[in-house]
């Protein structure tokens, strides 16, 4: 059984898609969420990930996941991305493949391979075979650099930063088009790895009966993965002329109120927050991306916050709550 709450406010009912949407990085947090909402507006697509395991999509549509087409893919790997590519003919690609913060950190050179190589790849085949929908994702990260500014630096940001020059280039030289989006702190069900998912784990504690502590404080960015997912469908609802980067926030609200709007859910939840503010900016505009893709369903941090604790809540009752991640 699916969670069709989760989908229902984002369904797309207009489109021009005749053959699939690539999604890479299709196991991964947003990738479960775009995937989600393409199945559920029947819109044809096709998930490329590294891993062949559908646990996260399988959260938001249940066994319907099983029939969601995927490819086992390296995005490291042009020859096989190609061929997978060309086997599908696909109308648009959203890139999401991607090693985090905490992956980059412990092995740069690997995060270097997928996250700036994969990328320069993706946008390789778009090339070769003329594809001019293309979406991928950077992050508030990039923000870090140049060194010496007012955000942290991290290779996870230098290689985010290569990408949208990269981009830059091929539109330039290459006249290939596309759209960087730069999310915030994304939260929500299947949102479970990376220095930003802390949020997510305390509305998953609260459910589970755990204590945590959110090791942050203040002003925070609450970017609701249905919302996000939404801006990278809405990026290649249609053609471009430029290399784009926008930046996407959602909602700014302190952790401090994010706590207590899930207490105001479960009044005994032993969760709380400490230490300092997130090291990135928490209140971005999105009005520049809205402006040029229209405007994508917003989501208020009650409804998220409401529907993550609720989509655990079903989980746990039906047996299928995942575990904590306490180590990424
Ligand atoms: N979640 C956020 O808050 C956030 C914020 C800013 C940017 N981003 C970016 O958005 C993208 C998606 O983020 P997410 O939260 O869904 O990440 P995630 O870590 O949940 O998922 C990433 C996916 O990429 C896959 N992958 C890793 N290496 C690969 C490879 N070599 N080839 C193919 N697939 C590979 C993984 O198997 C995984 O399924 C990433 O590029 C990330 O850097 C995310």
């Amino acid at each position: 059984m699916g969670l069709d709450f989760l989908t229902s406010k984002f369904i797309i009912n207009e489109h021009d898609f005749n053959t699939p949407i690539i999604v890479t990085g299709a196991g991964g947090c947003i990738g479960s969420w775009v995937l989600s909402i393409l199945t559920k507006s029947k819109i044809p697509c096709v998930g490329f990930d590294l891993s062949e395991s559908k646990r996260r999509l399988n959260l938001i549509l249940g066994d319907d996941a099983e029939n969601v087409p995927w490819e086992k893919n390296d995005v490291a790997n042009y020859p096989e991305l190609l061929n997978l590519v060309k086997k599908y003919n696909p109308s648009a690609i959203i890139h999401l493949a991607g090693l985090q913060v905490p992956f980059c950190a412990a092995d740069p050179a690997l995060g270097a391979r997928v996250n700036v190589e994969g990328t320069i790849n993706v946008f390789e085949v778009c090339r070769e075979i003329g594809l001019r929908r293309i979406v991928y994702a950077s992050s508030v990260a990039s923000l870090g650099m140049p060194p010496g500014g007012e955000w942290k630096e991290t290779f996870y940001g230098i290689y985010k930063q290569a990408n949208e020059h990269t981009a830059y280039v091929y539109n330039e030289d290459l006249q290939i088009p596309s759209i960087g989006i730069r999310p915030n702190i994304v939260y929500g069900l299947t949102r479970d790895q990376g220095v930003s998912s802390k949020n997510t784990i305390a509305i998953q504690s609260a459910v589970l009966d755990e204590e945590y502590d959110i090791p942050y404080k203040g002003k925070y960015s609450w970017l609701y993965a249905g919302e996000a997912a939404s801006a990278f469908i809405y990026s290649v609802m249609k053609e471009f002329t430029k290399a784009y980067v926008f930046n996407l926030n959602g909602q700014c609200e302190t952790i401090e109120n994010g706590l207590a709007i899930l207490k105001s859910l479960k009044p005994e939840a032993k969760v709380t927050c400490s230490g300092q503010n997130f090291p990135f900016p928490p209140d971005l505009s999105d009005e520049p991306l809205r402006k040029l893709i229209g405007n994508y369903p917003t989501y208020s941090v009650e409804e998220g916050i409401s529907d993550t604790y609720n989509s655990f809540k079903q989980l746990k009752e039906l047996g299928r709550c995942p575990e904590i991640n306490k180590v990424n």
